[in-house]
């Protein structure tokens, strides 16, 4: 189990998200491939639903990971989206998403690319709130909650790295 609330504490397979979505014209760009905006929006969306089913509080991205899309996505293809819940920390949480390609004609398919964002719970008047702890319950689990802590001491770096800039940028203009 993680740091967090023992209220509530579920394991990444109570909150698993399977969401299948088809590529349909309007999803695509002038090449007849998915436009990668609208597979970032199904990404955060399977993402959200999966933290929220682990914590049921509002909440919000904090933020997104590197994006890689390994393999181009064509229009009439199915998608599907697997979404859990890596691991939870004091109000934030990371959600893992594997998104494949399936051509619905020959059942093929592709791993196209994997994500992971950062969710905040917060409470209605938006101010960060704890979240549940995480249930491991397999080898599985473990891993991959050891590989999130490690993701989110870089992401948080980074994250101070760019604020420190911005707020220079903004005092530097006055
Ligand atoms: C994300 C947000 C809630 C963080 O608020 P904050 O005032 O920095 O709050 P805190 O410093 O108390 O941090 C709250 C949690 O967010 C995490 N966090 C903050 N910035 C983060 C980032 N860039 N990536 C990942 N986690 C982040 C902190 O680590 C902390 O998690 P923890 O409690 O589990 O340790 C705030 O920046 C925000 O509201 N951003 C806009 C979110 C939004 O509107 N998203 C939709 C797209 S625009």
């Amino acid at each position: 189990m993680t740091q967090g609330g023992t209220t509530g504490a579920k394991t990444p397979r109570a909150s698993r998200v399977v969401m299948t979505e088809s590529v349909l014209p309007g999803d695509g760009n002038p090449l007849g491939t998915a436009f990668g905006g609208r597979i970032a929006q199904w990404i955060d969306v399977a993402a959200a639903i999966a933290c929220q089913r682990h914590c049921r509080q509002r909440v919000v991205t904090a933020s997104m990971d590197d994006l890689h899309f390994l393999k181009p996505i064509r229009v009439g293809m199915t998608v599907e989206l697997r979404a859990q819940v890596n691991a939870t920390f004091r109000t934030s949480m990371e959600s893992g998403v594997r998104i494949e390609s399936e051509n619905p004609l020959t059942g093929e398919r592709a791993h196209v690319c994997t994500a992971y964002l950062t969710f905040v719970a917060q409470d209605e008047k938006g101010r960060p709130v704890p979240v549940p702890a995480l249930v491991l319950e397999t080898d599985e689990d473990r891993r991959r909650e050891h590989d999130a802590k490690r993701r989110r001491a870089v992401r948080l770096e980074r994250a101070r790295v760019k604020r420190e800039r911005l707020l220079a940028e903004t005092e530097e203009r006055g």
